[in-house]
């Protein structure tokens, strides 16, 4: 019976209105599967990895994938996922962006009755729940990231006075949101620091670069960077040596995700931390897929364990790193 069949079944015989709302549509266990994923764009090795490690696992787990790009916009992620439900997925693993505009395609994509796993960002739970409209989140917990970096700083900065300048990701997305939550309630625990500046640099490179610069024509004695990626913290460095600063010496920099350039950086002594945040999630979808498919009740946070890297192991994980 399909999956649509199933869902009317279920209505034929009298559930109940509360239940018909909150039932997850079903699974039916296949040979292959259609799988969606939805990326939000491929500007940075994050994206570029994360979108491998699904087309890597599509082989393995046995599933015709259709992956798409929506090229940062919020609009054509939204639109992609309406195409694909148009072209008859059996799942959808979607990233969403921003918090808030997706929820439009994680509900459609409920109505359609797709289950729906969210992975690496989450959107606003109060607009959409885990259990509800969707069946989980897999991702890492970025709140616990930013008290890490935070932690991490309160340790090992050597000065008596830490002026911090923040570079935050996307505006209206989860990381962003929290990992600028973890990082500066753990901050404030510490008298020594002060945050004269957070803006956003929206995840990239050249915009971290770009606001690296101007934010330090106004805070020119900033020595502490916390930058809520590693492309940001890449781009904040070269502002910093184009201004004649030593990132690593004078600045210090702190950062999230662990890719090759940044644990260069730190092998180089130009970077202090980087809190993993994993972008390889082909596996974890696979295998959590098959669970739902085998009719398992699905934990609404499957959550994702996070290294940390510093001096002591960069070289030890460099290889691995995208
Ligand atoms: O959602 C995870 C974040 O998104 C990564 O830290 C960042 O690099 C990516 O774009």
């Amino acid at each position: 019976m399909n999956r649509r069949l199933l869902v009317l079944t279920a209505a034929a015989v009298g559930l109940g209105a509360a239940t018909m709302a909150f039932a997850l549509p079903p699974l039916e266990k296949k040979d292959r599967y259609k799988v969606g994923f939805a990326q939000m764009e491929s500007n940075n090795p994050w994206r570029i990895a994360e979108t491998k490690s699904f087309q890597d696992t599509a082989a393995a787990c046995n599933w015709d994938l259709i992956a798409t790009d929506a090229a940062g916009s919020a609009a054509k992620q939204v639109a992609d996922v309406d195409s694909m439900i148009a072209q008859g997925i059996d799942v959808l693993f979607l990233p969403p962006r921003e918090e808030k505009p997706l929820i439009p395609a994680v509900k459609k994509a409920r109505a359609a009755g797709i289950p729906t796993f969210l992975v690496d960002r989450s959107v606003d739970p109060n607009a959409a729940k885990a259990g509800e409209d969707f069946v989980a989140f897999l991702g890492s917990d970025f709140i616990d990231q930013g008290r890490r970096v935070a932690e991490w700083t309160i340790e090992n900065f050597a000065g008596d006075k830490g002026i911090i300048v923040q570079l935050e990701g996307t505006t209206g997305s989860s990381p962003a949101n929290d990992r600028k939550k973890g990082f500066d309630d753990a901050i404030a625990a510490d008298p020594r620091f002060e945050i004269v500046a957070s803006q956003t640099g929206d995840f990239a490179r050249d915009l971290g670069r770009q606001v690296m610069e101007t934010l330090l024509q106004a805070h020119p004695d900033v020595n502490i960077v916390y930058a809520h990626n590693d492309e940001m913290a890449i781009g904040a460095i070269q502002a910093l040596e184009l201004a004649g600063r030593k990132p690593g010496e004078d600045v210090l920099v702190v950062s999230i995700d662990g890719t090759r350039d940044a644990l260069q950086a730190i092998i180089d002594g130009k970077m202090g931390v980087t809190v993993e945040s994993s972008p390889f999630f082909g596996p974890l979808a696979c295998e959590v897929m098959n669970r739902y498919a085998d009719g398992e009740k699905i934990e609404p946070w499957v959550q994702v364990q996070d290294r940390i890297f510093t001096q002591d192991n960069a070289a030890d994980h460099i290889d691995e790193a995208y």
